[in-house]
């Protein structure tokens, strides 16, 4: 069922409308892509595997709390910048809580193999700064409350807003009319579900799957809105044929 009442349908939009809209939809359609390697880039190697599984999304949320960043990182993401011997006595200075007493035994590690990336410049400057791997060698507790509190507001903000325009143009699209609906509230409930699965997960890592399923389902509704509207707005089947004879 087409909704008859609808003002406009995309094939019949005059020219300037047309091409705004699609330079819109491209560049979100490839924003979306981005977004896609950026959380298989920082949230995928968590587990220090690549590709994203529920681990990834545990260490990243509720942390890992068997051990502390510093060995979490040592064994994953980091597990290349060190020969073995040096990771296994920084990790067992983690593991032993970290004791100042011994540093002039670790700063010189650190110096060797970590400093050429986390130097002062880094914002994780492991060796002149003590404090900063003193505070990774305690237990990883995953993602700190103002961190989540800061990633969700520009997550709920930012992203209503790419939904809102990708939604508003599909709006115009000749669609069953429910799955219209559907679609167009789709994103919005996903992310809502995305941004509380963070925040469930912080607490109860069973909720991990819930983050997958949010990110999944609204990169598919987003993914079938933006092909559909640029289909119609371009394909001759759409087209209006009163514009085309003008
Ligand atoms: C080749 C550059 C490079 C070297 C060498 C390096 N790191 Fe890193 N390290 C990075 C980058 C880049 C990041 C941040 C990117 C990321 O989180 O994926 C990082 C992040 C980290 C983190 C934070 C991980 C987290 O989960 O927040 C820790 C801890 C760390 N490194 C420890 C070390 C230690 C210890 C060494 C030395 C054995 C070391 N790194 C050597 C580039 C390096």
């Amino acid at each position: 069922m087409i909704d008859t009442k609808q003002i406009t349908t995309l094939g019949k939009l005059p020219m300037p409308f047309k091409v705004l809209y699609t330079g819109f939809l491209l560049v979100i359609g490839v924003g979306l892509m981005m977004a896609g390697a950026q959380i298989m880039l920082t949230h995928g190697m968590a587990d220090g595997k690549p590709g994203l599984s529920k681990e990834d999304i545990v260490y990243s949320y509720y942390g890992n709390r068997s051990g502390s960043k510093l060995e979490a990182a040592l064994t994953g993401k980091m597990k290349a910048n060190a020969p073995d011997e040096v990771r296994f006595k920084l990790i067992q200075w983690a593991r032993d809580e970290a004791p100042m007493d011994q540093w002039d035994k670790i700063g010189p590690l650190l110096e060797q193999n970590c400093s050429k990336c986390h130097d002062e410049d880094s914002g994780l400057d492991l060796v002149a700064k003590k404090e900063v791997a003193q505070k990774l060698a305690q237990v990883d507790h995953g993602a700190s409350f103002a961190g989540l509190t800061r990633v969700s507001h520009i997550h709920l903000f930012g992203i209503s807003f790419i939904f809102l325009f990708v939604g508003w143009i599909f709006a115009m699209s000749e669609f069953n009319a429910r799955w219209k609906l559907i679609l167009i509230a789709t994103p919005f409930i996903f992310l809502i579900l995305d941004i509380l699965s963070w925040w469930l997960t912080k607490f109860w890592p069973e909720f991990a799957w819930l983050t997958m399923i949010g990110g999944f389902g609204y990169s598919l509704a987003s993914t079938v809105m933006i092909f559909t509207s640029l289909m119609q707005m371009w394909l001759p089947r759409w087209a209006d044929e009163d514009w085309k004879a003008s």
